[in-house]
């Protein structure tokens, strides 16, 4: 594998990631949580595929991703390794992981670089500050999290829109800044006015990626199921649905499911044969049997 930058099959790394943002070359995320999708995701070209906890909704219908464990995110992290060549793999650190104490945060995340990954990403800002300096110094590069944070969804009262007022705007910042005082790689900013991503992405050195961010962001993220029409009811504001797999799917099965039916699946075409001679064998043992009983 190529190790020189600039072409297509470049590995993504950090210092891409940084370089990229210094080209103003905007940067490409989309998550994925299994073999088929990670690969075909990378294979399109995007530098960085997100195993996120959104998995918890997506994969496997919770309501919401607090209820996702380490170990189911480890499970989609190897899952989403081996379709992975080329573009940098991160791992959300779900909800509990990293909330009780600095060596337990390092135990687990250490766990997901073994699985594969090549960064993690945890939720929260300034407060998080001293563990991401812990993460950094045991060698694993951390991508930072602020706005709308979705494992705050209880303290929050809801998923709303972050950092509308002066107060709010200033606190971002302060977040934002102390994520690259303290190493984090990348910063991803969910659910904040266009304005104040603009602002932080100017500020800071760090690429910031956005969700609900507006366009001034170094980059976008979009979740895999979101992007293909995927999901059921309605989409946030920011999701843009370039495909509708949804109905391309439910017209499959139900292709399949009226074929069946009509006992036009399979066809001939598709079925095994035997050979000729045993054929022929089995036909006469038929017709000699038949013989005997008329
Ligand atoms: O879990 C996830 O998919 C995420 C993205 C929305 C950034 O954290």
């Amino acid at each position: 594998m190529s190790i020189t930058t600039g072409d297509f099959r470049t590995k993504i790394t950090p210092a891409t990631l940084l370089e990229k943002k210094q080209k103003h070359e905007p940067i490409t995320c989309v998550t994925a949580y299994d073999y088929t999708s990670a690969r075909i995701v990378d294979e399109a070209g995007i530098e960085m595929v997100l195993v996120g906890d959104s998995l918890g909704m997506v994969m496997l219908g919770y309501e919401n991703t607090l209820p996702v464990t380490v170990e189911e995110m480890l499970h989609h992290t190897r899952a989403a390794r081996r379709g992975v060549q080329r573009a940098m793999l991160i791992a959300d650190m779900p909800f509990a992981s990293y909330h009780v104490s600095g060596k337990e945060t390092v135990r687990n995340a250490a766990r997901f670089i073994k699985a594969g990954a090549e960064a993690v990403k945890i939720e929260g800002g300034e407060k998080r500050a001293a563990l991401v300096e812990r993460l950094v110094d045991a060698e694993i590069p951390v991508i930072g999290h602020i706005g709308l944070t979705p494992q705050s969804l209880l303290a929050m009262g809801g998923y709303k829109v972050q950092g509308k007022s002066l107060k709010a705007v200033e606190q971002l910042m302060h977040d934002a800044l102390a994520l690259e005082r303290c190493g984090a790689c990348s910063v991803v900013l969910e659910g904040i006015p266009r304005e104040v991503a603009a602002l932080i992405t100017h500020e800071i050195e760090i690429p910031t990626i956005g969700i609900g961010a507006g366009p001034e962001c170094d980059g976008q993220v979009l979740v895999f199921h979101d992007l293909l029409g995927l999901t059921f009811g309605h989409p946030a504001k920011f999701v843009r649905r370039y495909a509708d797999l949804s109905s391309v799917i439910t017209t499959a099965m139900q292709s399949f499911k009226s074929d069946v039916k009509g006992g036009c699946y399979p066809n001939d075409a598709e079925s095994y044969h035997l050979p000729k001679d045993t054929l022929a064998t089995l036909q006469a043992i038929a017709e000699r049997k038949h013989a005997m009983t008329v």
